[in-house]
């Protein structure tokens, strides 16, 4: 009787190191304050979205602002002199960004959202990218639109910047922004970052 009592307890043993085992073979999952959700926003629709990313996820959510603000005038797009129009039309333009994330090198997941801007990212998203090190780090991004979609623009950043581990775009027409919840909660699943 013994025997038995000593061989079950064993067995326990080994079922509950080869457990352990397994579950030390998982990808260790995201730690919230491993993540930053950045966001470049002017009207409000992709700061709803990096507010939920960072609700979902516990990230710390931060904002990029340019130095000088865009004025409504900067933003009419209809003006082809517009300064958001000169900007995507100069591949050379860098607007610059007040202020820093706090802890940045300490963040393995960085969510990076912004608009379309003519089909792209704004500029602006290029001198968040060119000023920090993303070594070592993943890189999801999300945009908003009124109509266009999300592929080219992302596309566009990870041909620009192959050093970059970019992971995965989640984009949101205007028509889109409604169920933006449930979307978003689905995608952070897909990823695995929750
Ligand atoms: C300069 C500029 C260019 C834009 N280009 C496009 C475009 O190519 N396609 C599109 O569907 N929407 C375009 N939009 C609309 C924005 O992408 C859309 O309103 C976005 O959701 C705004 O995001 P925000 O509220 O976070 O600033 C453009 C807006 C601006 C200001």
């Amino acid at each position: 009787m013994k025997k038995i009592i000593v061989s079950i307890l064993a067995l326990m043993c080994l079922s509950s190191l080869a457990f352990a085992g397994c579950a030390h073979e998982q990808p260790p999952a995201a730690q919230s304050g491993d993540i930053l959700v950045a966001y470049f926003s002017n009207t409000g629709n992709t700061e709803r979205i990096a507010e939920t990313i960072a609700e979902e996820t516990g990230g710390t959510l931060y904002e990029i602002v340019p130095e000088t603000p865009y004025t409504a005038a900067d933003l009419d797009y209809s003006d082809s002199g517009c300064r958001a129009n000169r900007e995507q039309n100069d591949p050379d333009a860098r607007p610059a960004i007040a202020g820093e994330p706090e802890n940045f090198d300490d963040c393995s997941t960085v969510f990076i959202g912004y608009p379309i801007w003519w089909g792209d990212a704004p500029r602006i998203v290029q001198t968040f990218l060119e000023s920090h090190s993303f070594d070592g780090k993943t890189v999801y991004t999300f945009s908003t639109s009124g109509s266009s979609g999300g592929s080219g623009a992302y596309d566009g950043l990870r041909n620009n910047y192959t050093d970059i581990n970019f992971a995965g775009n989640l984009h949101f027409t205007s028509s889109q922004l409604s169920g933006a919840q449930e979307r978003v909660s689905g995608w952070l699943s897909d990823i695995g970052v929750r």
